[in-house]
């Protein structure tokens, strides 16, 4: 894994656009067309089964009924370990499947066009825009940056399937075109953003923002479990609408999502301080951009330089990479809103290389940190996208 590669993913999307609103469906009745033609008999069976209806959830008696009408509606999907930055899992966009890293730091979902004869989609699974009979085709043209890669193409409608449920007419990008090295090797073929509405670059509101809209999820959050090895077969769970209470120990501990530019766009927390070996290092008004797309964790050059100050037998290497003994036992935590969140000592290295999983880095401003996946192997973490709350955990042991 190249640390540049690492660093250019890290710069976000650019464009921002603001959200398209979603118009929601309602059901009416014409009763005009019923009551000349029918008794009054049958137009009080038709008044009476309309109440029944319309209210169903206060007039159900049956227990088992009410079980089912309480049920929550919810899904969980698989997520494996990409050895390029994130964890994917599978979707399906029209029938047609695709892997997908799953990114809370972006809010787009695109896929590669067939139409695409690039060497990075032709190596990828693509769409077939003739083989769904959901999809619609919109044309709006697209592109979303990356840093060093992006993509562009036109967007289309089509429906979408994710752990069991359904975004209706989701609004995606068909890439035609992928600019730099990013992708080819990938597993994955696409991305699935999970960011705010308003940080996405084709304007639309994102799959699980739909699934709130369109109540197919009851509850407007997603939890998040990423494990570290794949020994039991997968490494992760994402889960849509519920939260996974078997993942983590303790109450969650519920944080406002701090807004940039006055719009909530993307999850960010204020870190209160790391410790280190029970050291306080004293940081002061630092938010934390949170990241399932990045592996590592990035800070401002004098705040990784303060953190490896206390990490014992860190060096900064001739290319500016920090590194760390592959077996350190230091004690690291991270402090947000006023709870200590302890890293394990594997998170503390990244595997291939045992470079630090902190390094120098700006994400463009000066108090603002890059959490990715080093951090959040430790906690189950679930995102709030209406009472705009990150919720944290320690993860069960
Ligand atoms: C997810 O993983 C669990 C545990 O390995 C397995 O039981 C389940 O069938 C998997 N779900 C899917 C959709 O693959
Ligand atoms: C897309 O599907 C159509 C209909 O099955 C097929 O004729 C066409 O060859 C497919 N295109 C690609 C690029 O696979
Ligand atoms: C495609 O458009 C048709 C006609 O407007 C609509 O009925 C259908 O729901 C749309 N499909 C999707 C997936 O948006
Ligand atoms: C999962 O573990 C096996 C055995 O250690 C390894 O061969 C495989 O590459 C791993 N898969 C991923 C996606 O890390
Ligand atoms: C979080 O936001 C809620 C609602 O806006 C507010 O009532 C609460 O005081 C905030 N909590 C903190 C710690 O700022
Ligand atoms: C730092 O590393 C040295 C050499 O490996 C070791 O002797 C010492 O105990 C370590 N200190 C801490 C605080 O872990
Ligand atoms: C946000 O929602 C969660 C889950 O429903 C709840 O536990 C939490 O108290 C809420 N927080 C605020 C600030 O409304």
């Amino acid at each position: 894994m190249n640390i540049y590669t690492l660093i250019i993913w890290l710069y976000f999307t650019i464009f921002i656009i603001d959200a398209a609103p979603i118009t929601s469906k309602s059901n009416s009745i014409s009763l005009k067309k019923i009551a000349p033609k029918h008794s009054l008999k049958e137009v009080h069976q038709f008044y009476k089964d309309y109440f029944i209806l319309k209210y169903q959830n206060i007039h159900v008696t049956d227990q088992d009924k009410l079980a089912s009408d309480k049920k929550i509606l919810s899904g969980s999907e698989n997520l494996t370990i990409s050895d390029i930055l994130g964890y994917y899992g599978e979707i399906t966009l029209g029938s047609q499947e695709f892997k997908m890293v799953f990114d809370l730091g972006s809010s787009d979902l695109w896929v590669p066009s067939q139409d695409c004869t690039q060497d990075s989609c032709v190596s990828h699974k693509r769409f077939n825009e003739s083989l769904s009979k959901t999809f619609n085709s919109t044309g709006t043209p697209f592109s979303v940056a990356y840093g060093a890669g992006s993509v562009t193409g036109i967007t289309g409608k089509d429906n979408v399937l994710v752990g069991g449920l359904k975004s209706e007419g989701q609004e995606f990008g068909l890439v035609q075109e992928e600019v730099g090295s990013l992708f080819q090797e990938a597993e994955y073929d696409g991305i699935f953003g999970m960011g705010f509405n308003d940080l996405s670059s084709i304007g639309t509101p994102t799959p699980f923002s739909n699934m709130v809209e369109q109540k197919a999820v009851t509850n407007p959050y997603f939890g998040i479990y990423l494990q570290r090895s794949n020994d039991t077969g997968h490494t992760g769970t994402l889960t849509l609408g519920d939260i996974d209470t078997t993942k983590f120990t303790g109450n969650l501990n519920y944080n406002n999502v701090s807004t940039l530019h006055r719009e909530y766009l993307y999850w960010i927390l204020d870190v209160d301080d790391i410790s280190i070996n029970g050291n306080k290092l004293n940081f002061k008004n630092k938010l934390a951009t949170f990241d399932t797309g990045a592996n590592i964790i990035l800070m401002p050059e004098e705040d990784a330089a303060t953190y490896h100050k206390f990490i014992n037998g860190s060096s900064l290497n001739e290319y500016g990479i920090y590194t760390v003994p592959c077996n350190t036992m230091d004690q690291v935590a991270y402090i947000i809103g006023g709870v200590s969140y302890n890293i394990d000592q594997s998170d503390l290295v990244t595997e291939s290389d045992c470079s630090s999983s902190v390094q120098a880095g700006s994400i463009g401003d000066d108090n603002m940190w890059l959490i990715g996946d080093a951090f959040l192997r430790n906690v189950y973490s679930v995102y709030n996208i209406k009472n705009f709350t990150i919720g944290l955990a320690p993860v069960s042991k």
